[in-house]
């Protein structure tokens, strides 16, 4: 085990480029675990083993060392607050994390915010000195302020379309978001040559913010 290097993936929308940025950079994955519902993966022509993963566990297997490495957005990682060692901004899966609502909200005291990110939302507003209720929800966040359920919500934008067709207003960003390759502090150290040549392998095709490459 200990030349193959383990990888947490995230299954969905961060694997598909993850693996386009692998291909670039001359890693090239022969088989296509696309649609496979295998959940471990050997890799042998990389020496790798993929684990796939639930993108918000991630960093869990990266901390326990189950996995050596692991790619997983910056959004995942302010909210786990795991113990990993943040390698490289891999550039891809671009997006940010900001306060959404109705645009012609009324500040109230003490509103309700809801969100699939509690711990980054109670922060944000924490560091505001404003005093909010979070309600942790898992999905279609969107709906909350259009139902009343919520007067903001905390969530990712991409492109913009889901507040668009919501006629929700995007009011304040709280940070970007790209994803990242993170890998467990012990395997930092003991698989340390392979990683490294990893990292140096895959900064070579990182994409910049205007696409071009460094
Ligand atoms: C994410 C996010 C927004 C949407 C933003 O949801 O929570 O709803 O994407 O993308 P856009 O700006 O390109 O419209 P996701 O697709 O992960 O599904 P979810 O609603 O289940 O969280």
């Amino acid at each position: 085990m200990q030349d193959i290097l383990r990888v947490a993936m995230p299954k969905g929308r961060i694997y598909k480029q993850a693996l386009k940025l692998f291909h670039e950079a001359g890693l090239v994955v022969t088989e296509d675990f696309d649609d496979s519902r295998k959940l471990i993966v050997p890799v042998p022509e990389l020496k790798m083993e993929f684990i796939m993963a639930k993108p918000v566990d991630v960093p869990t297997y990266v901390e326990y060392g189950v996995a050596d490495i692991g790619i997983v957005g910056k959004d995942v990682l302010m909210e786990e607050n795991r113990n990993v060692y943040e390698l490289l901004d891999l550039g891809i899966a671009r997006c940010r994390m900001s306060v959404i609502g109705l645009p012609d909200w009324q500040p109230v005291l003490n509103p309700r915010v809801a969100s699939k990110y509690p711990n980054v939302a109670s922060q944000y507003f924490r560091e505001r000195g404003q005093q909010v209720e979070i309600i942790k929800l898992n999905g279609s966040i969107e709906l909350a302020p259009l139902i009343g359920l919520a007067d903001r919500i905390v969530d990712m934008v991409e492109t913009g379309t889901t507040i668009k067709e919501n006629g929700l207003a995007e009011f304040e960003k709280i940070f970007d978001i790209t994803s990242r390759l993170v890998a467990n502090r012990v395997s930092y150290r003991l698989k340390n040559a392979r990683i490294q040549e990893l990292c140096d392998i895959l900064q070579r095709v990182i994409p910049t913010e205007g696409g071009v490459k460094r």
